[in-house]
């Protein structure tokens, strides 16, 4: 295959000025968590979006998507939300950069620098990538990262990643309608090999924890369910999330957000008999109850305890499947198939859900024959091809030289 810098050559006629490589995700532990002022622990893995940009001085944008061979050119000024998702995810971080009074940066010093730059700041780009789609592996944040990454390197703008992990979220809020957390951004730009990164959602303070598998592989499992529900329904839990804390703030006003909660509250305010209050409750005690899980699991791997760690991933899937509600069959049916399996530590279904991958923490001397019977099972029972990736934890988002 051609590299992204000579295929751009080829559609442009001029040489990249810079190539730039963002990850996508996994998630170890704390799922929907990190809209909720819990704590999340991603790692970057070995699948990325690449991106090679280069200047142009008349104020339009010429993008290519070279593994849809699509091309898409627009103005720089005006930007607003595009019928085609994939050129939202590029707009959508060029309007932060260069327009929007939206974005939640706070100490953006060079605004001006900014403004003047917009006046000659058209590019062009390609992009491209080997993060399967709909996956739940945080491609879409991977391509913002990717292009956030790359408009600060081409134009000197000293954004940190943790500015530009917050732009880019912002992005995804307006331009591609879900309202999503920070983990995906933030674990593409912060990524470390062979470690996995605590991230506290309220203060955005992070550590990294070195995590060494020794006889175990992450293997993820793709149920290729890629639901249409995904952004509509979390999008409705996070609602309902605000509704729930919201009523425990009215008994106790100490409360400032899920992490100030303890789940005597929950049943104290929230344990009720109807339906939508009965959602709620759910939603809420899966929340407090994964804040806290996360905190126990990664005891767990300060102690190299990963036969508890496993355990704490298992309780997580139950709690996103009865509680939350955000598991869909296949997902159940490839954590249940594990679940009894000696050679799996752990399993759940990771990142928004109803839909992508399970997570799953197997011994490699058992990955070959776990993956070719669940394959058979899973084509059985869903009538659908599972795909599988042993993934590595790799750096974040770098330039390529
Ligand atoms: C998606 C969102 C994240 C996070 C997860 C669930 O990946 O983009 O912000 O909320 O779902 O943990």
């Amino acid at each position: 295959m051609l590299s992204i810098r000579t295929q751009f050559s080829n559609h442009f006629n001029h040489n990249p000025d810079l190539v730039v490589k963002s990850p996508g995700r996994i998630n170890l532990i704390g799922e929907h968590t990190d809209y909720n002022h819990g704590f999340v622990l991603p790692a970057a893995i070995d699948k990325y979006i690449e991106v090679a940009i280069g200047k142009r001085t008349d104020g339009a944008i010429h993008m290519v998507a070279l593994d849809l061979g699509e091309t898409i050119i627009l103005p720089i000024n005006n930007l607003s939300p595009h019928a085609t998702q994939w050129v939202n995810y590029i707009i959508g971080v060029v309007d932060q950069v260069f327009n929007s009074k939206e974005n939640n940066v706070d100490s953006i010093e060079n605004n001006t620098p900014l403004n003047e730059t917009k006046l000659v700041a058209g590019f062009n780009i390609c992009v491209q990538g080997n993060i399967p789609l709909g996956a739940g592996l945080s491609s879409s944040a991977a391509v913002e990262c990717a292009v956030l990454f790359a408009l600060n390197e081409l134009y000197g703008l000293s954004f940190s990643r943790m500015q530009m992990a917050l732009m880019a979220q912002a992005a995804e809020h307006i331009f591609a309608g879900v309202k999503c957390g920070i983990m995906d951004m933030f674990a593409s730009l912060h990524g470390q090999k062979n470690k996995a990164i605590l991230l506290d959602c309220d203060s955005l303070a992070f550590t990294y924890y070195p995590i060494e598998l020794n006889d175990y592989s992450i293997v993820l499992f793709d149920t290729q369910i890629k639901h249409a529900l995904a952004s509509s329904e979390y999008n409705t839990r996070r609602l309902e999330c605000e509704q729930g804390l919201k009523i425990i703030q009215e008994k106790y006003a100490s409360v400032k957000t899920f992490r100030d909660i303890s789940l005597e509250q929950v049943e104290v305010c929230l344990a009720s008999k109807d339906v939508s209050g009965l959602k709620v409750y759910q939603r809420c005690k899966y929340v407090v109850e994964e804040i806290l899980r996360v905190q126990l699991a990664v005891q767990d791997l300060e102690k190299g305890d990963m036969q508890a760690f496993g355990k704490k991933m298992f309780e997580t899937h139950t709690g996103l499947s009865n509680l939350y509600e955000v598991s869909c069959p296949e997902l159940d049916f490839l954590v249940e198939a594990v679940a009894n399996n000696e050679n799996v530590l752990g399993a759940r279904m990771m990142g928004g859900g109803f839909g992508g991958c399970t997570i799953n923490i197997i011994k490699k001397t058992a990955v070959e024959e776990i993956t070719k019977a669940l394959s058979a099972k899973y084509n059985q029972a869903m009538h659908k091809e599972l795909s599988y990736y042993i993934t590595s934890i790799e750096d974040g988002t770098h330039l390529v030289s």
